[in-house]
């Protein structure tokens, strides 16, 4: 199979692809904000739904049995796809943002002291930014940024004069950039962050849809992602994070099924992963996530992550053509997000008008106000996201519905 030949062969397990918005077929490229969902996705929430709803781990009966066999399923999916050597290791989140939090929460507030620093890219979404301002805030700590080349670009050298300088408690890095889609070195980051002393935490919301990502070979101690980018379900993602740090961390929300016993002489608390999941979880999100992992792995990331790259490459050519646009973000390495802007337009009105014309798009600052700050793009940028089901042509389309949006606001 060529990678071109991927989206025919998939787009018909996404029943979206085929509806039109305001009468022309649509075009969706804002999947770095939420990816589709294939039908086997969709067919597993209804068939939870229907057939064995239950609350799990607490039953005898036969529905709560099938329920947390299914949910507990995909803890052994999320640990054998990245690598983890137990699933006790992976922890059910709410999302990237919760998995942060919870890190920030649990480990920070016992690790992180007055006078500490913590280091976190210029690129970071805000999830990886606020959990971390707030910690310091409490703690009288300082949160530093790590510097961006303009290409979108880590800048290496700013991180280990940073580490040198501020001897660092804790490092936090990107995997894949939202907005500029940059391949952040990982491996690297946390080598170096590691031979500083620094615990490191990897958000991986956008690598997950995207590579091949092994926990192993990365090296960091905490790693975070969120399935609904990753053709999975909103309110359901993972932390992942090394046993024994886990261990040693303090609950972080209290309530049921987080417990060992509870008496009002004193609780003590459930071993992990279950320490961290107080209430009861997203079920039916947590079911279907395991199957659009199995989804991702039946295609396989690398020829997803292929047919990205060209994708990437056929876009940004095409938009290079285009007289006053700029692509921001062009790192060699890059998962399927292309930024852009226009001289003398606002994104937000060229979003409006490839809307109008059935595109998806999604302009703004992308939750990471310190980047474009740092960039000097008060106005965000217009972003274009894939996924596996992207064509060259709905690009083509997109380029020349920016176009034809250009002409009417000149
Ligand atoms: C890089 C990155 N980190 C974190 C998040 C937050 O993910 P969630 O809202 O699912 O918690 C996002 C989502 O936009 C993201 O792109």
């Amino acid at each position: 199979m060529t990678h071109s030949s991927l989206p025919e062969r998939i787009r018909r397990d996404f029943p979206i692809l085929s509806r039109t918005v305001h009468g022309k077929p649509l075009v969706y490229l804002d999947n770095a904000a939420s990816a589709q969902k294939p039908l086997a996705v969709i067919e597993a929430q209804r068939e939870y739904l229907s057939n064995y709803h239950a609350n799990i781990h607490r039953g005898a009966h036969h529905l709560a049995q099938l329920a947390t066999e299914a949910y507990e399923s995909t803890r052994q999916k999320i640990a054998n796809h990245i690598g983890a050597y137990t699933t006790d290791e992976v922890i059910f989140t709410a999302g990237s943002t919760d998995a942060i939090n919870l890190v920030a929460q649990s480990w920070g507030r016992t690790n992180i002291a007055e006078g500490d620093t913590i280091l976190v890219t210029q690129m970071e979404h805000h999830a990886n930014i606020v959990p971390w301002q707030m910690l310091c805030e409490e703690k009288r700590a300082r949160l530093i940024p790590i510097a961006v080349h303009p290409d979108g670009t880590l800048d290496l050298d700013d991180l280990d004069q940073a580490l040198r300088q501020h001897e660092p408690k804790l490092v936090g890095v990107v995997h894949a950039s939202n907005t500029l889609g940059t391949i952040n070195p990982v491996e690297a980051v946390c080598r170096a962050a590691k031979a500083a002393g620094a615990i490191t935490v990897v958000d991986g919301s956008q690598a997950l849809p995207h590579l091949a990502i092994n926990m192993q070979t990365i090296g960091c101690d905490f790693y975070v992602a969120t399935g609904h980018k990753a053709y999975g379900p909103t309110g359901v993602g993972f932390l992942w994070g090394r046993k024994a740090l886990l261990n040693a961390m303090p609950p972080w929300r209290g309530g049921g099924e987080m417990i060992h016993s509870v008496s009002f002489e004193g609780t003590t608390y459930n071993e992990i992963p279950h320490k961290f999941e107080a209430g009861t979880p997203h079920i039916s999100g947590g079911i279907a996530f395991g199957v659009a992992l199995d989804w991702m792995n039946g295609i396989g990331l690398e020829s997803i992550h292929h047919h990205e790259t060209e994708l990437v490459h056929h876009a940004q050519s095409a938009l290079e053509t285009i007289p006053n646009l700029k692509v921001i973000g062009t790192a060699n390495q890059k998962v399927g997000v292309v930024s852009m802007v226009v001289d003398g337009h606002h994104p937000y009105d060229l979003g409006t008008l490839l809307d109008g014309q059935g595109i998806a798009v999604r302009t703004g600052h992308h939750c990471t106000e310190p980047l474009m700050a740092h960039m000097g793009l008060s106005s965000g940028t217009l972003r274009m996201s894939f996924a596996a089901y992207t064509t060259r042509e709905e690009i083509d389309r997109a380029v020349i519905a920016l176009e034809r949006a250009i002409n009417m606001l000149n």
